[in-house]
């Protein structure tokens, strides 16, 4: 793959080269009758049983494209290592899993350039941005874990009928992860090796946080309808949903590793794949002054990795 080439420096005639771009780009996009444009078409012309026949149908294509990406890229085989386990005995995988371009090791990449790297393109394809199981699509999707224990708490479904979650288990946190309290540490794991829900997080908690804590985690476990899982027929899921929740990905206030595309880059094509990363330790990375600190509801402990 060809990187990409450098960008020109800013100057006065750089920015003014720009401006008239986007003015000669603007111009066209007039003349072909259409604006650019930051959202997707909302009026939907097409009848929701049509459109998910149609990516029903596209699924095993969209699925079968992804996953051989992802070995051709990377060694996804099941590997523990030896003496290493996550807090409640799931293994840690070991070794390099991005495979090396053919007929080079890393030694010698090591020793090579990075000209010659990008003229020879070795540059090994598994440190590029990994991509969303159907990246032009995007949207929430969902390790098969969390969908089925949600399913059975709340009768709410996360199965998208267009895609699946790609990652293999043996690469994901376990599930459902330990919940430790920095308030309280010596609680330990307090989430008695359940998912908490809003079914039962009034039954783990009650006793342990205070009543504003509760309510901040009923909002985190509460579901608000976006764009895959919501009562319209613009949506992803087979029957209306009522939405997602904070801790459908940042599940015990950790992470499954449930993955979208990052919201705030247009257009499309350079939004990144991003992976759900852990809330845990999340109460200690703020900045702000002390006299203006949130307080935050749940503040899993910084202790808890793995
Ligand atoms: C679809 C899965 C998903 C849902 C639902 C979700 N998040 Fe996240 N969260 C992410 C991802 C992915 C990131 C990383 C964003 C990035 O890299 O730009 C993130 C980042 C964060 C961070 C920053 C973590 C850090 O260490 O910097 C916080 C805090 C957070 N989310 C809280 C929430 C809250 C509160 C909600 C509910 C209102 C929520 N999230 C819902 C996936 C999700």
């Amino acid at each position: 793959m060809k990187l990409q080439r450098r960008v020109p420096r800013w100057s006065v005639i750089g920015s003014l080269g720009a401006a008239a771009m986007v003015l000669l780009g603007m111009v066209f996009a007039q003349e072909s009758g259409k604006l650019p444009s930051s959202y997707a078409p909302v009026n939907l012309n097409e009848d929701f049983a049509a459109v998910m026949g149609r990516m029903k149908a596209a699924k095993p294509d969209v699925m079968k494209r992804h996953l051989d990406l992802l070995n051709e890229r990377y060694d996804l085989s099941n590997r523990p290592a030896a003496g290493m386990a996550m807090s409640r005995s799931k293994p840690v995988q070991e070794g390099v899993r991005v495979k090396l371009p053919k007929g080079v090791t890393w030694e010698q990449l090591a020793a090579m350039a990075p000209e010659e790297i990008r003229d020879r393109t070795l540059f090994p394809a598994g440190f590029l941005p990994l991509p969303h199981p159907n990246h032009a699509e995007g949207g929430m999707v969902f390790p098969q874990p969390t969908i089925d224990e949600v399913k059975k708490l709340e009768g709410r479904d996360l199965t998208r009928f267009d895609l699946d979650f790609d990652t293999p288990d043996q690469f994901l946190p376990e599930f459902p992860p330990p919940i430790y309290l920095t308030i309280q540490p010596d609680l330990g794991d307090v989430s008695q090796g359940k998912l908490v829900k809003l079914t039962n997080y009034y039954q783990l908690f009650n006793g342990i946080l205070n009543p504003k804590q509760l309510e901040g985690l009923r909002l985190l476990l509460t579901a608000f309808p976006q764009q895959q899982f919501n009562a319209t027929e613009d949506r992803r899921s087979e029957r209306p949903s009522t939405g997602v929740a904070c801790f459908d990905c940042h599940v015990n206030g950790h992470t499954n590793k449930a993955a979208h595309l990052v919201g705030d880059i247009r257009p499309q094509e350079f939004r990144h794949r991003i992976n759900t990363p852990t809330l845990r330790g999340e109460g200690k990375q703020r900045a702000e002054a002390p006299s203006n600190r949130k307080v935050s509801a749940f503040q899993p402990s910084q202790l808890a990795e793995g």
